[in-house]
């Protein structure tokens, strides 16, 4: 069913304008203009992981657009190469906002935002959301990083130690790895670090997007801590105070870095 702004003028007629109006729009759940295609309504199309793997890398340094523009370009940038419109006419440079857990702050890392945002164009939350605990599980478990340009590489040439971080906060991700490597988070080598968990995570997004195309996508992203925990704080249960699917053993697991020693814990 389309909505429009001029049909929900029309019916509303005379009852409301202005402020109200968009109030009541967002009620009945229309939308508020009259948008080019129906929400999540582009069309996916299976990409090469490897080779834009590559793309995502260079998007990284293009500009010092960052990690989520990288990601965000290998997939959306990578379509509209190839396939024109309505690819073409996102303005890319937006993504740009996502580099270093979106301006600065370290809180999602960039290239997990710019994949699942890709993944919006094309599917709602019904069916993304298992794409996006799928890739961000899998970024969790993984060291990183394990791209490597060889003779291309922008930043620094050769292998980089890796590491896993349990969390997909650009915090904890980018910390953990300066820490065990000792590895200043301003220096070059963690730019290029950052430009391969790049690439890595696009590949991952675009083998998870091709498999949601193909109809074999199978949805996993289990977490034990996350299935232990949420016995008592998950919905419904003795404590459903913690809100999200983000392993809670970076943060609470009583560690020497961590603040939070269960002081209180049953
Ligand atoms: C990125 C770090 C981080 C992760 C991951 C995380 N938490 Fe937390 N959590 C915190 C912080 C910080 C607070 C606030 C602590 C405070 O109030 O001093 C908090 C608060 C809580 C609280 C309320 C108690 C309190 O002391 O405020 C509960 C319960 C909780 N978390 C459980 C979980 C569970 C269960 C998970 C995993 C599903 C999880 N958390 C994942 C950092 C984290
Ligand atoms: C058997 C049930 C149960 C399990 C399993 C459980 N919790 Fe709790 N947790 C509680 C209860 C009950 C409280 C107290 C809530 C209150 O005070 O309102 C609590 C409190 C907390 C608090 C705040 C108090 C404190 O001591 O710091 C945090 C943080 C927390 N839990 C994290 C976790 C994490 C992380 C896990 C998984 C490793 C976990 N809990 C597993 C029942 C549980």
């Amino acid at each position: 069913m389309a909505l429009n702004r001029r049909a929900m003028l029309g019916t509303l007629g005379g009852l409301a304008f202005g402020g109200a109006l968009a109030a009541t729009v967002g009620k009945v759940g229309a939308a508020p203009f009259d948008q080019s295609s129906a929400p999540f309504g582009w069309t996916p199309h299976k990409l090469d992981p490897a080779a834009c793997a590559k793309t995502a890398y260079d998007g990284y340094w293009f500009e010092d657009y960052g990690c989520c523009y990288g990601a965000f370009y290998a997939i959306v940038g990578t379509m509209a190469e190839k396939y024109g419109a309505p690819y073409n006419q996102f303005p890319f440079t937006m993504m740009e906002v996502g580099k270093s857990g979106i301006s600065e702050w370290g809180t999602i890392c960039g290239a997990l935002l710019g994949v699942a945002s890709a993944y919006a164009l094309f599917w709602g939350r019904k069916e993304r959301n298992a794409m996006v605990t799928e890739l961000f599980r899998w970024y969790e478990k993984t060291a990183f990083p394990t791209y490597d340009p060889g003779d291309a590489a922008k930043g620094v040439k050769g292998p980089l130690p890796m590491s896993t971080s349990d969390s997909v906060l650009c915090h904890i991700s980018v910390s953990r790895w300066c820490y065990a490597n000792k590895k200043e988070q301003s220096s070059k080598d963690r730019s290029e670090r950052c430009s391969r968990v790049t690439a890595d995570v696009a590949a991952k997004g675009i083998a998870i997007l091709n498999a949601k195309i193909d109809g074999s996508f199978k949805p996993d992203g289990k977490s034990e801590a996350v299935a232990y925990c949420g016995e008592c704080h998950g919905k419904g249960k003795t404590a459903d105070n913690s809100k999200g699917l983000m392993d809670c053993r970076p943060c609470h697991s009583g560690g020497e870095a961590t603040q939070n020693k269960f002081q209180n814990h049953p």
